[in-house]
């Protein structure tokens, strides 16, 4: 699968950390942002940022690889593109096109949407973890002309309306709230959706953060006739 940088990306450790197949690795605390690694120290002292599903937890903090695997990120500029190999917890493996190879962050990457139909699993925890700040919804899916968008939401969004069509809100994680003018307020948790009817003007909150699957059509702009500051470049994908 290909993909196109959305912006710069610099690799932040000098000297990642690397162990093989077999190898004893320390286990440390995993990392609050990126719940699907820890940090881990090698056989040669090097300590760093590991897959915890590449290693089986032993005693004493210890464990030993299950693969190999190295920390080694990719530089790349804005426009680039990729090959991607593979995806682990909002990180691509990824090959440059001058040949070299390391990890990226899926936020910084914008896919090719025509592999996004290959039957295959979309992972929306992995996708969330790689979705920086909020109000910035990126799309993970698309079928027909309808788009699956993930945001995180804290806090108020702005009042707007959307005149040429209904949207859905599905609540993944954490509690929505969304106001209306003319109406009560509807309260959404974990498991639940609405769907607001066009033309109806709408402010999403929420006190904690929030994860909100939106289900519309491709090109709906998030602050809809409002604009302003809070409005997020659309058709982003992640
Ligand atoms: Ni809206």
């Amino acid at each position: 699968m290909r993909a196109r940088l959305l912006r710069d990306y610099r690799s932040q450790y000098a000297n990642p950390i690397a162990f093989a197949a077999g190898e004893r690795v320390h286990v440390g605390a995993a990392d609050s942002e990126w719940p699907a690694f820890a940090w881990m120290r090698t056989g040669d002292g090097n300590e760093g940022w590991g897959p915890l599903a590449y290693v089986a937890a032993g005693d004493a903090g210890h464990a030993h690889a299950l693969r190999d695997y190295t920390a080694r990120e990719l530089d790349a500029d804005a426009g680039d593109e990729v090959e991607l190999v593979e995806e682990h917890g909002g990180w691509w493996w990824a090959r440059h096109a001058d040949g070299a190879t390391g990890w990226l962050p899926a936020s910084h990457l914008q896919l090719d949407a025509t592999h996004r139909r290959d039957g295959g699993a979309i992972n929306l925890a992995d996708k969330l973890a790689g979705i920086d700040g909020t109000f910035s919804p990126r799309v993970v899916a698309e079928m027909n002309d309808v788009q699956f968008k993930l945001v995180k939401v804290r806090g108020d969004f702005t009042w707007h309306r959307h005149d040429h069509t209904d949207e859905a809100f599905l609540v993944l994680h954490g509690t929505l709230r969304i106001a209306y003018r003319d109406r009560d307020a509807v309260v959404l948790n974990a498991g639940e959706m609405t769907i607001v009817p066009r033309g109806v003007e709408h402010c999403p909150s929420a006190q904690d953060e929030c994860h909100v699957l939106l289900v519309e059509p491709r090109g709906v702009i998030n602050t809809g006739d409002a604009g302003g500051a809070l409005t997020a470049p659309n058709d982003i994908w992640i």
